[in-house]
C-alpha cells in the first residue's frame, strides 16, 4: 500500500469535486478534536464532516483556522460539510442556525450542508427527553425546511444542499419540484449495505456518504444494542485485511470507496487517522467485494430509537420507511 495514496473524488451533480474519505468528527470529544483535525490536514486529509450537535465545531474551526494560517492547506482545498440540528426545521430558523455553524467553525462558506435528520424537534432541544419534544411531521414538513435550506447556497452561505438519514420515499418528497439534494449521508458498513437506496441514489445524482463506516463502537452506551456484532472484528474483514496485510478498519474504508460512496470514518487517534486515509491505496478483488457482500445483514448501530420513544409521532417504521 502507498504511504499517501491519491484520495479518490465523487463527483457531485454541478460537477463539483468532494474527496471521497473524510474525518468522521461525532463522539470525537472536546479537547481531543482539534488536534485530530489538525493533524488529520497535516497528513493530507481534505474533507471533515461536522455537525452542530456534535458539539464540538468551534474546536474544530479554531483547528481549522490554524491549518488555513500555518499555510498547510488553502480554503479552497478543503471540503467541510455540517448539519443543520432538528430543532431548527423551521423554515426562520434555517439560515440562524447554519449562520451559527459558520461562526463556530470561523468559515464564510460551507461546502455542503446537510439536514442532520428527516425528524423535527421543538426550538432548542437537542435530543428529545419528552414526547412533546418531537414535532409531528405534518406540522413541520420536510419541503418547507428543503426550500429554506435552498436559498442558503443563493445567500452564498453554502456551496451544495443535502440531507442525512433519508429513506427512498423521504428523498422522492424533495425531488418534486425542488433542488435535488446533492447528498444522502447514510449509515453504510458491510452489515447494513442498502444496496437499493445507494444505487437509486446514485442512479439520480444523488451521491451518498457511508457514516459509522467502522460500527461506532465509541457511541453512548444508551444507543448500544445488547450482545451487537463488533464489525472491526468480523472473521471475515479479518481475513482480507491479512491477506492484504492491512487492518480490518482499512478493509472497511477500501470497500466503502470501492462502491462510489464517500466515508468519513472517526478517529481521534494521530496513527488511526493515517491509517485511515492510507486505505485509499488498498485495491480490494472482485473476490473480496464478493465475500464482503454475503455479509450483509441489515443491522443498523444508529437506530434512530432517539425519535421513536413511546407516545412521539414517529416510529421505526416511519422513520426508515421500512
Ligand atoms: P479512535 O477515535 O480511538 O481511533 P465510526 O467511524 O464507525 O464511528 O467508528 C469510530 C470508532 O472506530 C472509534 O471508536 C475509533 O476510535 C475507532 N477507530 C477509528 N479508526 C480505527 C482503526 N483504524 N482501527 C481500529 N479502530 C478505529
Amino acid at each position: 500500500m502507498e504511504p499517501t495514496p491519491q484520495i479518490p473524488t465523487l463527483r457531485l451533480a454541478d460537477d463539483a469535486a468532494m474527496p471521497a474519505l473524510g474525518l468522521g468528527t461525532w463522539k470525537s470529544a472536546p479537547g481531543e478534536v482539534g488536534a485530530a483535525v489538525r493533524h488529520a490536514v497535516e497528513v493530507g486529509y481534505r474533507h471533515i464532516d461536522c455537525a452542530a450537535i456534535y458539539g464540538n465545531e468551534r474546536e474544530i474551526g479554531q483547528a481549522i483556522a490554524d491549518c488555513l494560517r500555518a499555510g498547510t492547506v488553502a480554503r479552497e482545498q478543503l471540503w467541510i460539510t455540517s448539519k443543520l440540528w432538528n430543532d431548527a426545521h423551521a423554515p426562520e430558523h434555517v439560515r440562524p442556525a447554519l449562520e451559527r455553524t459558520l461562526a463556530d467553525l470561523q468559515l464564510e462558506r460551507l461546502d455542503l450542508y446537510l439536514m442532520h435528520w428527516p425528524v423535527a424537534l421543538a426550538p432548542g432541544v437537542g435530543m428529545p427527553r419528552r414526547p412533546e419534544d418531537i414535532l409531528p411531521p405534518e406540522t413541520m414538513p420536510l419541503e418547507r425546511t428543503w426550500e429554506a435550506m435552498a436559498k442558503l447556497i443563493d445567500a452564498g452561505l453554502t456551496r451544495h444542499i443535502g440531507v442525512s438519514n433519508f429513506s427512498r420515499q423521504k428523498l422522492a418528497r424533495l425531488q418534486a419540484g425542488l433542488p435535488q439534494p446533492a447528498m444522502n449521508q447514510i449509515e453504510l458498513h458491510p452489515y447494513l449495505q442498502q444496496r437499493q437506496l445507494v444505487t437509486q441514489c446514485q442512479a439520480q445524482g444523488i451521491q451518498v456518504t457511508a457514516y459509522s463506516p467502522l460500527g461506532s463502537a465509541d457511541r453512548p452506551a444508551g444507543m448500544k444494542g445488547q450482545d451487537e456484532p463488533i464489525l472491526l472484528a468480523d472473521p471475515t474483514i479479518g481475513e482480507i485485511a491479512r491477506q492484504h496485510e492491512a487492518s480490518p478498519a482499512q478493509v472497511l474504508i477500501a470497500w466503502a470507496l470501492a462502491r462510489g460512496t464517500a466515508v468519513i470514518p472517526k478517529s481521534t487517534n494521530p496513527q488511526r487517522i493515517e491509517q485511515n486515509l492510507a486505505a485509499a491505496g488498498l485495491a480490494l478483488t472482485p473476490e473480496d467485494l464478493q465475500r464482503i457482500e454475503s455479509l450483509d445483514r441489515h443491522r443498523r448501530y444508529v437506530e434512530g430509537d432517539m425519535w421513536t420513544p413511546p407516545g412521539s409521532p414517529y416510529t421505526a417504521a416511519s422513520l426508515w420507511d421500512e
